[in-house]
C-alpha cells in the first residue's frame, strides 16, 4: 500500500526513517453499516492517501454501477470488500486496515455492530488503544451505541471518541449534537467512560475528517484524524511498574542464558532489582539485549532478552516484575468472561487458560450473573452461551502471576481454549484474586498413598465404566466387584443411581447438572485411589470432556476406561427401568439418547459390547485386563 508523501520523491531514506519511528495507534470503530462505518473507513484511507490507483478506479467504477450514492464515490463500498457483504449489506469478522499520515501510523479494527458479532467485537478491541463510537445524527444514542460502549469500557479502552456522523442531513444543527452529547454523557458516566470526545461530522462529504468543517463553525475541537494523531498512548503503561511476561528462555550456549518477552508494562535498566513469578526468586537484570546491541533503558511494548546477574529458575510463561511492586499470584479470581463458542461454557467444565505464555487447566464456576448488554441489566445464568457476558469465579489448576486488567491488560487478560478442538471458546479479564485460595494450604499427611496401597498389597485403580442407560454398566460393575472381592482385592463401587440418592442428590439431568454429578464422582474416585482402592465407577457419564477431566485427575495409568456398548434401539428394548418409555413419552426430559446426547469414546481401554457377550464375560475380561 502506497502513501503519497514529497518525502518519498524528496529524500527516500528520511522518509523511511520517519516511518519507522512514528508511533502506532490501534482503534476500533463500533457502529453499524446504517451509521457510516464503512463510510468512515473507507474515507480515512482515501484521505491519507493510502489506496493503490486501480483500487481507486474501481472504486469510482463499481460506485456508478451500484449507484447508492448517486454518482460519487461510495466509500463504503472500498471496506465492505466481500462481494457477499455487499450484497447482504452487512460487515461481517473483524477486519484489520493499516494507513498512516506523515505524524503517525493506524491499525484499525473494523468490527461488525450486530449483536450476534460480540465476539468479533471483542477481539478486534482487546489490543485497541482507542475507540471511534459512530452515532447517525438522525437516530441518536441507540441499543446498540450503549452496548458498543459498555463493551469498550469493558475491555478498559481509555479513550474514547463520539463520532456523530451524518451532521449533513440534520442541516449541521448544533442543537442535534448537544442532544445527543448530553444523552451519551449519561449513560457515559454510568459505565464508567469518563472522559470522551465528541466530533460532528459528514464521513460522506469529509467534513471534520481531516480538516475543520466551516459548516460547523460552533465546533471548536479537532477534526477526527487529528484528535487521532494527537490521542496519547504509550505513555501511561511506561509509568506502571515493570511487568514482562517470558516468552522464550534464550540459550544458545552454556555461557548464556536470556530471557525474552515483551515489557507489559513499566521500565526496566540493568541494575534494577527483579522478581521472578510465581516462584518469588529475586535477582538483579544483568543486560537488556537486543539486535541492535545492549539497551541502557527499555520501556513498555519493546520485545528485549533480559540477562541476569544470579542463575534463577525462570521458564516460560513465567512473569519477570519489579521486585519492590511485584504482580499478586494466585490460583482463584473474580473475572468477566465473554463466550465465543457456539458450545455453552459449562461451570465445573475443564478449559485451557491462556494468559500470553503461560497455559493452565482451569474450571469456571457458576456464573454469578449474567449480564444483558443491551439493558445492562444482570440476569441469573447455570451457563454463558455463545456472545454472553457474564461474571464467573475462575478456577486454575495451578498459580498464576497476575494484575487486574484494568491496572495491566496482558497481566489481566486472557482466552480460554477447549482441550480438545483447540479452538478459542472464550475470552476474559480478571477482577481480583479470591481471598479463599490464598488462606488454604496442603496439609502434608505422614501416611501416603503408596503406603495405604501398600498396606491392602494392591495398585489403586479407577475402572471407569461409561455408557447408555441400559447398557449393562451396573450389571458388570457388580459382577466385576464381586470378582474382585472374592480375589482378596479391596474395592467400592460408585454407582450413578447410589450416588444420586446421596451425595449429588442436588442434582438433575441438565448438561450443567451432568457435568458437576461427574467432577464431584472423579474427585471422589481420586480420593479412594488415595485410600489405595480399586474403585469402579458406573455413571453413564455421556461428555468426553468429563471423562477426560477424571482420568487426568488420576495418576499415570491408574485410569481404565470401559466402553459398556449396546445399540440405542437395544438399551431401549431391554428398558429394564421403564425410562425409555417415559422418555418417548415426553414424560421424562433430558434423557440420554432419547434429548441429551452421548459421546461414545473414542479410545476406551476396553471395549464391551453387550450384544456380543454376557455380564459375566464381560466382568472377567476386565478382570483380566486389571489383574495382568
Ligand atoms: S450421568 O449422565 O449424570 O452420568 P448417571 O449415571 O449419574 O447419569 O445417572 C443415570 C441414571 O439415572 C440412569 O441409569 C437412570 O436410571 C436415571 N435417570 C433418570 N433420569 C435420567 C435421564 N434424564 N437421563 C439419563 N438417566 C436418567
Amino acid at each position: 500500500m502506497a502513501h503519497q508523501s514529497d518525502l518519498i520523491a524528496e529524500d527516500i531514506d528520511a522518509y523511511l526513517k520517519a516511518h519507522e519511528v512514528k508511533s502506532l495507534l490501534r482503534f476500533l470503530t463500533c457502529g453499524s453499516v446504517d451509521d457510516g462505518k464503512s463510510t468512515l473507513i473507507g474515507r480515512l484511507l482515501y484521505d491519507s492517501k493510502m489506496i493503490f490507483e486501480d483500487q481507486l478506479a474501481a472504486l469510482e467504477a463499481d460506485s456508478r454501477k451500484v449507484g447508492t450514492q448517486g454518482g460519487e464515490i461510495d466509500f463504503a463500498l472500498l471496506v465492505d470488500g466481500l462481494a457477499a457483504e455487499r450484497e447482504q449489506g452487512i460487515t461481517i469478522d473483524v477486519a484489520y486496515r493499516f494507513f498512516s499520515t506523515d505524524k503517525r501510523k493506524f491499525i484499525v479494527a473494523d468490527t461488525p455492530g450486530h449483536e450476534q458479532y460480540t465476539r468479533n467485537m471483542v477481539t478486534g478491541a482487546s489490543t485497541a488503544d482507542a475507540a471511534v463510537i459512530l452515532i447517525d445524527a438522525r437516530r441518536g444514542v441507540l441499543t446498540q451505541s450503549r452496548r458498543h460502549s459498555y463493551l469498550v469500557s469493558l475491555l478498559g479502552i481509555r479513550h474514547v471518541v463520539l463520532a456523530v456522523n451524518k451532521m449533513d442531513l440534520v442541516d449541521w444543527s448544533q442543537q442535534v449534537f448537544d442532544d445527543i452529547v448530553a444523552d451519551y454523557r449519561l449513560f457515559a458516566d454510568q459505565i464508567g467512560i469518563r472522559h470522551f470526545t465528541a466530533i460532528p461530522m459528514s464521513a460522506l462529504k469529509g467534513d471534520n475528517i481531516t480538516e475543520p468543517s466551516p459548516l460547523s463553525p460552533w465546533y471548536d475541537g479537532p477534526p477526527l484524524l487529528r484528535w487521532l494523531e494527537d490521542a496519547p498512548v504509550e505513555d501511561v503503561v511506561a509509568e506502571q511498574p515493570f511487568r514482562m511476561p517470558v516468552q522464550w528462555v534464550n540459550r544458545p550456549n552454556l555461557d548464556f542464558r536470556g530471557f525474552s518477552g515483551f515489557i507489559a508494562a513499566g521500565t526496566v535498566s540493568p541494575g534494577d532489582k527483579i522478581k521472578a513469578l510465581p516462584s518469588g526468586r529475586e535477582s538483579t537484570v544483568a543486560r537488556i539485549v537486543t539486535l541492535d546491541g545492549n539497551l541502557d533503558r527499555a520501556v513498555a511494548g519493546q520485545s528485549v532478552t533480559l540477562t541476569l546477574t544470579d542463575e534463577i529458575d525462570v521458564s516460560r510463561g513465567d512473569v519477570l516484575a519489579a521486585a519492590g511492586d511485584p504482580p499478586g499470584v494466585a490460583d482463584q479470581f473474580e473475572t468477566t468472561l465473554v463466550w465465543f463458542d457456539d458450545e455453552a461454557m459449562i461451570p465445573g467444565r475443564p478449559y485451557l487458560m491462556k494468559m500470553g505464555a503461560r497455559t493452565v487447566s482451569a474450571q469456571v464456576t457458576e456464573p454469578k450473573y449474567k449480564v444483558n448488554v443491551n439493558t445492562l441489566e444482570h440476569l441469573a445464568a447455570t451457563r454463558l452461551e455463545l456472545n454472553e457476558i457474564g461474571v464467573c469465579n475462575l478456577l486454575l489448576d495451578a498459580p498464576i502471576a497476575f494484575d487486574p486488567y484494568a491496572e495491566t491488560k496482558d497481566l489481566g487478560g486472557f482466552i480460554l481454549v477447549d482441550r480438545m478442538t483447540h479452538r478459542t471458546v472464550g475470552a476474559g479479564m480478571i477482577h481480583f484474586a479470591l481471598r479463599r485460595s490464598q488462606n488454604i494450604h496442603w496439609q502434608a499427611l505422614d501416611v501416603s498413598k503408596a503406603a495405604r496401597a501398600a498396606q491392602k498389597g494392591q495398585t489403586p485403580r479407577v475402572v471407569w465404566l461409561t455408557g447408555l442407560s441400559g447398557a449393562g454398566k451396573s450389571t458388570i460393575a457388580n459382577l466385576l466387584e464381586k470378582r474382585l472381592h472374592a480375589a482378596g482385592r479391596h474395592t467400592y463401587l460408585l454407582d450413578g443411581d447410589n450416588v444420586r440418592h446421596g451425595l449429588n442428590k442436588d442434582l438433575g439431568f441438565t448438561e450443567e447438572d451432568r457435568v458437576e454429578n461427574i467432577r464431584r464422582v472423579a474427585e471422589v474416585a481420586k480420593l479412594m485411589t488415595e485410600a489405595g482402592l480399586i474403585v469402579l465407577v458406573s455413571f453413564i457419564s455421556p461428555f468426553r470432556a468429563e471423562r477426560r477431566m477424571a482420568r487426568e485427575l488420576m495418576a499415570e495409568g491408574e485410569f481404565l476406561e470401559v466402553h459398556v456398548h449396546a445399540p440405542l434401539a437395544e438399551a431401549e428394548r431391554r428398558d429394564v427401568k421403564g425410562l425409555y418409555k417415559k422418555a418417548r413419552a415426553g414424560q421424562l426430559k433430558n434423557f440420554t439418547g432419547v434429548d441429551s446426547p452421548y459421546e461414545a469414546p473414542e479410545s476406551p481401554e476396553i471395549r464391551i459390547d453387550t450384544t456380543q457377550m454376557t455380564a459375566e464375560e464381560a466382568a472377567e475380561q476386565i478382570f483380566t485386563t486389571l489383574t495382568l
